[in-house]
């Protein structure tokens, strides 16, 4: 990419910030909701689970997530963008008062949850920003035993070989990883990872 479409792309999309962040964000809010939706769908949350949902953006999988998961669940949310922390919570701003969504400054690599504490953790169109091993890594620390991890990115985002993220996902310690690409029409294909925490 040159350095023209980074100074443009990264505050928009990869690191929002300001008003091109805003704007991003509410391309992304309506450009992405098809995989927010896939992820939660195929998380197969239930009702009282507890879920992250790391690089959250403008929030709809964090909408998506809590109302699956419901009043007995919870959803916290990790993104280190200031301006899609604020974005995301006009978003849920029924779901925070009530308990269910909580969002935090934090990242794949460093989410401040405790260990094991999590059934499902989500993350869609932000693996390309990670420090891949250390992202998986944490995952694998903060999911329960035999918790789930449902990932997905554009293909034409990721920068890297679809390949990597299930070796990383396996490196962390991962198992059943899937790794699928769904042909789209109007996009790149979207590679989707689902896989598992080995059960103690
Ligand atoms: C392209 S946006 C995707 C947002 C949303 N999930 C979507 O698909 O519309 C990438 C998001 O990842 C966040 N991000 C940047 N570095 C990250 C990291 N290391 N771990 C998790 N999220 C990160 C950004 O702040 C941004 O909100």
């Amino acid at each position: 990419m040159n350095d023209l479409l980074i100074r443009i792309v990264d505050p928009a999309f990869g690191h929002p910030r300001g008003i091109l962040g805003r704007l991003g964000g509410r391309l992304m809010a309506r450009g992405n909701a098809e995989q927010e939706r896939w992820a939660v769908d195929s998380g197969d949350l239930k009702p009282g689970e507890h879920v992250l949902v790391v690089g959250h953006g403008p929030g709809v999988g964090l909408v998506l997530a809590a109302r699956a998961v419901g009043p007995t669940g919870h959803v916290v949310g990790v993104d280190p963008s200031e301006t899609m922390r604020r974005m995301a919570a006009e978003r849920c701003a029924a779901e925070i008062p009530n308990g269910t969504v909580e969002i935090r400054d934090g990242t794949a690599e460093v989410t401040g949850a405790e260990p094991a504490s999590l059934d499902v953790v989500i993350s869609v169109n932000n693996v390309m920003l990670w420090q891949l091993a250390d992202g998986f890594a944490e995952i694998a620390r903060v999911l329960r035993p035999g918790g789930r991890l449902v990932l997905t990115v554009h293909r034409h985002v990721l920068g890297r070989p679809p390949e990597d993220l299930q070796r990383a996902a396996e490196e962390a310690g991962f198992h059943e990883v899937a790794l699928n690409l769904r042909p789209r029409r109007r996009n790149s294909p979207a590679v989707e990872l689902t896989a598992q925490k080995p059960a103690a």
